[in-house]
C-alpha cells in the first residue's frame, strides 16, 4: 500500500467509530481529508451527524461533500474529533500544525469528549521533536516574540532555529486566524509539558502545536495492518 492508501485505511477505521447523532470535530490535512470523504459517503447513506471544521479548507471540503456543518457557538460541546497529526508518542502526546490549522484544531479538540488521531504508522515516535514544532504568533512584534520564544524554550531545554513559515509562493504563510507561524527546530523535546506551559506564557504566542492530554486514541495504518492506541 502507498501512503495515501494507508491514510485512507486509518480514516476508515475512525469512520467506523462514528455513531448516528454524533457531533463531530473535523480535522485538517491529507489524512483528515480521507476521513471527511468517507464520512460523507455514510452521510449520503443516511447517517445523521453534524461537524465543526477545523479550517477553511476542511469547511470547503465538507460543504462540497455534503457533510452538515455547525459552529462551536451553536454546538459548543462535541462528541468526537478525528484529526491527523505530524507526530505522536506512546502517551498520545502530539505535534500538530504542519498544515497551519493548529489553533482551530486545538480549540475543537478541547471541546470534544474524545479525539481519535489518524495517521500512517511513520508518525509514531519515541520522543517528540523530529517534526519542527509549529508556534502560531501575532504578526505584531514578530521579532520580539521570536526572541522571547527562543529564550523561554531554552529554559526548558528546547533549543534550535525558529523559522518563519513561508508558503509555496515564497510569501509569509498566514493562518486562517491571520497569524504567522514560527517552526521550532528543537530536535528531541524531552519535556513537552514544560515546553507547552512555557510557550503559552510568552506574549505574542497565540498557540503552539503540542497537543497534550487531548487525544484519547490513535489509529495508525502500517503496511502490515492497522494498530490502535487507546480506546477507538
Ligand atoms: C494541520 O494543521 C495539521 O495539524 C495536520 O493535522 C497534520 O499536519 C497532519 O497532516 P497530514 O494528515 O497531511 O499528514
Amino acid at each position: 500500500m502507498n501512503a495515501e492508501e494507508l491514510k485512507r485505511l486509518a480514516a476508515a477505521r475512525a469512520v467506523a467509530a462514528v455513531r448516528d447523532g454524533m457531533k463531530l470535530g473535523l480535522g485538517t490535512g491529507s489524512t483528515a481529508k480521507h476521513f471527511v470523504e468517507l464520512l460523507a459517503e455514510r452521510v449520503r447513506e443516511g447517517l445523521n451527524v453534524v461537524g465543526v471544521p477545523t479550517s477553511e479548507a476542511t469547511r470547503a471540503l465538507a460543504e462540497r461533500e455534503g457533510v452538515p456543518l455547525t459552529t462551536l457557538d451553536e454546538t459548543p460541546e462535541l462528541d468526537l474529533t478525528v484529526d491527523g497529526a505530524d507526530e505522536l508518542d506512546d502517551e498520545l502526546r502530539l505535534i500538530k500544525g504542519g498544515g497551519g490549522a493548529l489553533l482551530r484544531e486545538k480549540i475543537v479538540a478541547a471541546a470534544s469528549g474524545r479525539m481519535i488521531v489518524i495517521a500512517d504508522g511513520s508518525k509514531r515516535v519515541g520522543t517528540l521533536g523530529r517534526f519542527p514544532l509549529p508556534i502560531e504568533v501575532s504578526p505584531f512584534g514578530l521579532e520580539a516574540t521570536r526572541r522571547a520564544v527562543a529564550k523561554t524554550a531554552a529554559t526548558v531545554g528546547a533549543e534550535g532555529e525558529l523559522v518563519l513559515r513561508k508558503g509555496a509562493d515564497g510569501r509569509i504563510f498566514v493562518t486562517d486566524g491571520g497569524h504567522y507561524i514560527l517552526d521550532g527546530h528543537f530536535g528531541r523535546i524531552e519535556r513537552p509539558e514544560a515546553l507547552a506551559s512555557a510557550l503559552v506564557a510568552v506574549p505574542g504566542v497565540v498557540e503552539h502545536g503540542l497537543f497534550i492530554g487531548l487525544a484519547t486514541a490513535a489509529v495508525l495504518a502500517k503496511p502490515d495492518g492497522v494498530e490502535t492506541l487507546g480506546d477507538v
